[in-house]
Formats: C-alpha cells, structure tokens, sequence
C-alpha cells in the first residue's frame, strides 16, 4: 500500500512510519512525504530516508484553502498514493478534501477519542483527572478529531505527571500505534461500516 505522509514539524510519527515500512514484510511503503511548512523537521527524515518530499505551503494560497488542497490532492496522486496518514499536519481539511479521499485518510490524534478533541490534549486530560490517557487513530471526517477509530492505546496518568511527562508517555505509544494500524489497513483487515470500523482476524 503506497502511503502519502502529511506533516507540519517534527515528524516523529512520520519516523515511527519509516522505521516500520522499512522493516521486511511490512506491507506498506512511503510514496511521499508531503508538508505544508518548508522548514519542518520531518522534511528531512524523509530525505536521509530516501523518500520523496513535497512541500505545499498554505502561505503560496492566502485566503484560497481550496487552491491549497487541490495543490495537495494533485501532489499526492501523481504520486501514487493510496492511502493518506497525517501525522501532526496542522491545518483543518475541507469537506471537499476529506471526500476526495474518503476511507483513504487516517489520522492520529494524542488522546482516547471521542474524549479531547482538538488541542492541548495532555493538559486537559491532567485537568479532568483521569487515570487513563493515550492516543487514537482514526478515519478522518470533515469534523475536527472525528471519524471511525481504527485502534486506540492506553497509557496511565501517574502521580507526579506533568503535561510533558504524560506526552512523552503517550508519544512512546502513538509510534506503535500508527505502524499497528497501518498494517490493519494494508492487509485489508479494517473494515469501515458506518460510524464503526470492524477488524478482522487476531
Ligand atoms: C502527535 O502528538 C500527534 O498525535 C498529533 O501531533 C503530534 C505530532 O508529533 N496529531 P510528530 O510531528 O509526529 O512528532
């Protein structure tokens, strides 16, 4: 399965996502790594990887999101990508976009979904005082942090943490989750049916 990675900066999901594909047997490989911000680190992982890289600043189309994502639609086709993995890429995408890859776009957001949508999930989830926190993947819809789940991992909130420690915490877990996921996705394991998504086999 060819994967289109989006990101907007570090990119240590994107290196999680590397490191998988480049393991053999993985069946996935990374088409493109595409950023919206020509200064993201992730930019150049994807180079020492060997992997090809696109940037579409939103900056070149001001107050045009859809030239914007038409821009980005057209780079990741003729790319060859199949399967679409935004991986902290910071920019809401349109309904428009959402549909032209729809049960082809997945996202991972650093909570347990539906609890903590949107920012600042770790600070949240020390402020409700949960006991339990962590990360989700996700089929994307046109609503923010909103979709089907693919799969989600637990971490526990621990006496002492701060919103640093718990983010590291749940950081360790998206970079198994992702690849995980993925990998349900490639080997035609996930199964969207409706607002749910089915798994088969173990
Ligand atoms: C991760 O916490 C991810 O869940 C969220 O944005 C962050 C991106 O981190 N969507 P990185 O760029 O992958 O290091």
């Amino acid at each position: 399965l060819k994967l289109g990675v989006l990101i907007s900066g570090r990119g240590s999901n994107l290196q999680a996502l590397i490191d998988a594909c480049a393991v053999p047997g993985f069946p996935a490989e990374i088409a493109l790594v595409l950023s919206n911000k020509a200064d993201a680190f992730g930019l150049e992982r994807a180079s020492k990887a060997g992997i090809a890289t696109a940037v579409v600043d939103h900056r070149d189309h001001p107050g045009d999101k859809p030239a914007f994502e038409a821009a980005m639609d057209s780079t990741l086709r003729q790319a060859g990508v199949e399967l679409v993995c935004l991986a902290g890429f910071m920019r809401l995408l349109s309904p428009w976009f959402v549909g032209r890859w729809q049960d082809s776009l997945i996202n991972i957001h650093p909570s347990l979904l539906p609890s903590f949508k949107g920012l600042h999930t770790h600070e949240r989830a020390l402020a409700t005082g949960v006991r339990f926190h962590g990360c989700t993947v996700h089929y994307v819809r046109p609503e923010m942090d909103d979709g089907p789940i693919i799969a989600q991992a637990a971490v526990p909130v621990l006496p002492g943490d701060d919103a640093d420690r718990l983010a590291g915490r749940v950081l360790e877990a998206e970079h198994l989750l992702y690849p995980h996921a993925v990998r349900l996705i490639a080997e035609g394991r996930a199964r969207v049916d409706g607002d749910v998504v089915w798994i088969d086999g173990p």
